[in-house]
């Protein structure tokens, strides 16, 4: 297979559930979690699990009850709030039987210098299905000219496009990036209708350049930040 083949095929790839491995149940994540105080810390197999046999919620408006309704506000309101956290944007990535997949994320964070450890916070995702299989995961911070890695990994892409990856400790990165970290999985936590996926850092790099941020659901750049009127 050539690297324009494994561009081709990867990312964006099979709607999630559609492969017939019997992990693809684990695309039913965290909001389809009835017990809010269930224990948060779990083994890697445990939170998996919990993932694997989780009920799947109805959706639609229409379904809603009022006290869901309420829950949708709460929900909403505190999106637009954390979106008054500026963030980086970052691609998460890893790879299963020879394809790459990639996701955007900006809740990513560095959770300890020794051992150094970081955790990326994931919702309902294809990659959430992964990466109990892969047991690894990249995580590329993107430059300010990388806007569109992070819409097409959001799933947002406009027209086709073709990401270049690099291989680094056996992890696809995403070339060009300012960042790269690549972690061995080394625990899970389930909390509320996301999952922390804590990865132990085997290789990481960066370079200067200016940074893709995220801020109030929009893309932007550090000229772009100190142009606002301080309000
Ligand atoms: C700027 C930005 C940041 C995002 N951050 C996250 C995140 O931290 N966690 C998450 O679960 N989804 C996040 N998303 C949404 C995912 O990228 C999106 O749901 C994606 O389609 C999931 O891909 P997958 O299901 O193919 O793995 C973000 C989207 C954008 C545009």
């Amino acid at each position: 297979m050539s690297e324009r083949d494994g561009v081709a095929r990867l990312t964006r790839i099979a709607p999630a559930g559609t492969d017939r491995d019997p992990m693809a149940a684990t695309r039913h994540l965290g909001g389809s979690r009835s017990n809010s105080t269930a224990p948060r810390t779990r083994s890697l197999d445990a939170a998996t699990s919990a993932v694997r046999h989780a009920i799947e919620l109805p959706s639609g408006v229409a379904q809603l009850t009022p006290r869901s309704a309420a829950v949708e506000r709460a929900a909403r309101e505190l999106r637009q709030v954390m979106g008054r956290f500026a963030t980086g944007v970052t691609v998460v990535t890893t790879e299963h039987r020879g394809q790459v997949h990639g996701m955007t994320a900006n809740a990513f964070l560095s959770v300890s210098l020794r051992p150094p450890l970081v955790l990326v916070s994931l919702g309902r995702s294809r990659m959430s299905e992964l990466l109990p299989r892969a047991g690894r995961y990249g995580i590329s911070v993107l430059a300010s000219d990388q806007e569109h890695f992070a819409a097409h990994f959001a799933g947002r892409s406009i027209s086709p496009i073709a990401p270049e990856f690099e291989h680094r400790d056996g992890l696809p990165l995403l070339s060009g990036a300012l960042a790269h970290v690549g972690c061995r999985i080394v625990d899970v936590h389930s909390a509320g209708d996301h999952v922390l996926w804590i990865g132990e850092v085997s290789h990481m790099h960066h370079r200067d350049g200016d940074p893709l941020l995220f801020y109030g659901g929009r893309f932007g750049g550090l000229a772009a930040a100190g142009e606002g009127d301080g309000g």
